[in-house]
């Protein structure tokens, strides 16, 4: 089995430190930054958005990987390309026009990312998986951080990877050192992992634990 991407997710960091948290992320085995942005109305929270994403691409030297969890997300798609964005995920639930969304990622130079709640049935991304450069099965309902993995979780990355050999896999929500291998036994790529990482005593330690799973 091949090691993981993980991508810390900033939503668990201390807001009051995000500078020194950035730089851990740099120091450490993590692989990308993972970035979400809620609005109130495709999940019931707010987060943050553009200008805080300027800011952390500031210090950031990794990718920062956007997870977008608002409605009409094609009308943010280039100020968070320009605001240093590497990848753009958005939720399959929000897109009527989706095939036109990921073109347009594209060609704003980004990874384009689609992701599923965990009611979403990844049967739908039958045609459009051919365009997806990565697949973001959330593992818990979005909207909030430290809730627990949703165990259906792993039939789900089963099937899509019967359905695809070349996505790019990834998990958000309630990772640990419990579900991780089994996620990468069912064909995972990519961890995200939010209160696992940041509440841990040494957070380093963390990534470097889940990135050198086998
Ligand atoms: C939830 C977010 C997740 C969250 C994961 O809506 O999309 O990325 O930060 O946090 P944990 O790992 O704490 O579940
Ligand atoms: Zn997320």
């Amino acid at each position: 089995m091949k090691s993981p991407l993980i991508a810390p997710s900033l939503l668990a960091a201390d807001f009051a430190n995000l500078q020194r948290d950035v730089e851990l992320v740099n120091r450490s085995q993590a692989d990308w930054l993972h970035f979400d942005v809620m609005d109130g109305r495709f999940v019931p929270n707010i987060s943050f958005g553009i200008p805080l994403a300027e800011a952390v691409t500031r210090h950031l030297t990794k990718p920062l990987d956007v997870h977008l969890m608002i409605v009409q997300p094609e009308k943010y798609l280039k100020a968070f390309a320009d605001a240093g964005a590497s990848h753009l995920h958005v939720h399959w639930e929000a897109c009527p026009n989706l095939h036109r969304t990921i073109q347009q990622i594209k060609e704003l130079g980004c990874k384009a990312g689609v992701a599923l709640n965990p009611h979403t049935p990844v049967s739908l991304l039958e045609d459009i998986l051919g365009e997806v450069d990565i697949v973001l099965l959330m593992s818990v309902n979005p909207g909030f951080g430290g809730q627990k993995f949703i165990e259906h979780t792993y039939e789900k990355v089963r099937k899509l990877r019967a359905m695809s050999d070349s996505v790019l896999i990834e998990i958000d929500g309630g990772i640990n050192l419990e579900n991780a291998p089994r996620l990468l036994e069912a064909g995972a790529d990519v961890l995200v992992a939010g209160n696992f990482v940041f509440s841990a005593a040494n957070p380093e330690a963390v990534i470097a634990a889940l990135k050198n799973l086998k």
